[in-house]
């Protein structure tokens, strides 16, 4: 029997907050909430007695600000650096890019928490969680949470920026309550059960529903037809949107057109709105590149422009960026005053993960021969893999509101291994320098 799971990630908007069953998991402390996944990830090269990751060092940590969530942010900020490298290889240098690196990563931890051996291994260090302590990757889906409960929490004061899970699960298998439990509490997945055997037509319709319902019908068909069939087991739903609007809008009678130069060289005409204010930003010759920040409503999200210097192009600039880098930058911005040309655009991308992560080292959980699922369904069920992930993203600078307004959506297949290719499977962990056990070992 084949089996497939469909994870959907896109961006919703609503005026509903998350719903946590955990009334307070914003205020919830570790042990208040069950997180012990099935599997759990040691890396032998870091010491045992370690407080927080070893990279800490002596940084200052942003006011109010959870350590360990700065570390866990840190850690997706490093994917989201690295994943856009690999990103910008595959694309032709004229192409956009857009995506919600943290949609990825969040999407992907879903997966982790039901994920042993080299799979999990992958995970963590493709995702980057290896950089973490092990305190905070041990709960490392508690700390999503409260990295979640921070942004959305501040988001809302002004801007929209709103998120919600959700598995859909066949319902004649059974799900591991652990998992389910967990994924509940911090991701706010609760599991509705459907009928895919008998009925795929109409799960599809239904979650497409609910999905349209999450985003004011903004995000319809997300599966395509025949995207469920009779073998899908678990779908899973992860729902992220923003909207925001400038602090210091640009004024709609100032937009003109103007000239516009392309990274190929290339010099067109385009809208180009213009204000003038004050702005942090930042000149660095030797990086060649300016930065400037341009904040949202409310301050707590903003919008960061990175622009190569004349004669740099902006492939110089991606190839050179790392987490180092633009921590040094915005560190470094100082508020001045600005005359700020900016293009008016709308920008869509989407694209398949896989094979990105696969380049990156995600491969087994790819891999229907060696992935290793036993987390999420019952029964010690072993041969579950990803089939496929596809994330999808939006952004508009419309005219005269001048509100960002982003979706995204990331979706991904999971399906089984042959019967039996599991029982082959060994996970060699100590070959690669790391060890998984299983809590409590
Ligand atoms: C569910 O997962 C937990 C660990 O997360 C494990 O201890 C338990 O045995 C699993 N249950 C079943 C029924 O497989
Ligand atoms: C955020 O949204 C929730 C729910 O709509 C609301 O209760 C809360 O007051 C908002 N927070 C702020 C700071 O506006
Ligand atoms: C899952 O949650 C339910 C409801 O809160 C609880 O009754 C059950 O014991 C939990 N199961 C596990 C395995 O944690
Ligand atoms: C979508 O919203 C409509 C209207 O509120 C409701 O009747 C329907 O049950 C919802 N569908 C899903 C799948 O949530
Ligand atoms: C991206 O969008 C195009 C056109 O809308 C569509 O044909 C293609 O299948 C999409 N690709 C993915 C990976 O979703």
């Amino acid at each position: 029997m084949h089996l497939f799971v469909w994870l959907i990630i896109s961006l919703w908007g609503a005026v509903a907050p998350q719903y946590h069953p955990v009334e307070d998991i914003c205020t919830a402390k570790p042990r208040d909430i069950p997180v012990n996944p099935m599997c759990i990830y040691r890396n032998p090269e870091k010491k045992e007695s370690e407080g927080l990751g070893s990279e800490q060092g002596n940084e200052k940590i942003p006011e109010s600000t959870n350590p360990r969530v700065w570390e866990l942010s840190k850690a997706n900020t490093r994917f989201a650096m690295e994943f856009y490298k690999y990103l910008a290889d595959s694309k032709n240098d004229n192409e956009n890019i857009f995506m919600s690196p943290l949609s990825i990563s969040t999407a992907f931890a879903m997966t982790k928490l039901g994920a042993c051996g080299n799979t999990l291994q992958q995970l963590m260090k493709v995702f980057r969680f290896d950089t973490i302590s092990e305190k905070t990757s041990d709960q490392i889906h508690f700390f999503f949470a409260k990295l979640n409960c921070r942004l959305y929490k501040k988001a809302n004061k002004s801007s929209e920026l709103v998120s919600a899970n959700r598995l859909f699960g066949e319902k004649s298998l059974t799900f591991n309550e652990t998992y389910q439990n967990i994924s509940e509490v911090v991701y706010g997945a609760k599991l509705w059960p459907l009928n895919f055997k008998e009925k795929p037509e109409q799960s599809r319709t239904l979650i497409n529903e609910w999905i349209a319902n999450k985003t004011e019908k903004r995000i319809t068909d997300v599966i395509p037809e025949g995207g469920i069939d009779d073998l899908t087991v678990l779908v899973l739903v992860n729902t992220i949107y923003f909207k925001g609007h400038w602090k210091s809008e640009f004024p709609a009678q100032n937009t003109k057109r103007d000239k516009f130069y392309r990274s190929d060289g290339q010099i067109c005409s385009t809208p180009m709105m213009y204000q003038e204010n004050k702005f942090r930003h930042v000149s660095i010759p030797s990086d060649h590149v300016q930065v400037v920040e341009l904040p949202y409503k409310g301050d707590d999200i903003t919008m960061v422009l990175i622009l190569p210097t004349m004669g740099t192009s902006l492939k110089e600039v991606e190839q050179d960026l790392t987490l180092e880098q633009l921590q040094s930058w915005l560190g470094s911005m100082k508020e001045i005053s600005l005359s700020i040309y900016l293009p008016r655009f709308r920008i869509e991308d989407n694209f398949s993960t896989k094979k990105k992560l696969r380049d990156m080292g995600l491969v087994d959980l790819f891999s229907p021969e060696s992935a290793k699922l036993p987390g999420i369904a019952a029964e010690g069920r072993t041969d579950l893999y990803v089939s496929d992930a596809f994330h999808k993203a939006f952004l508009e600078q419309s005219g005269l509101v001048l509100c960002g307004t982003t979706w995204r959506s990331l979706v991904y297949t999971l399906q089984p291994a042959g019967p039996g290719s599991s029982a082959q499977k060994a996970s060699p962990l100590s070959q690669e320098g790391v060890s998984i056990s299983q809590p409590g070992e």
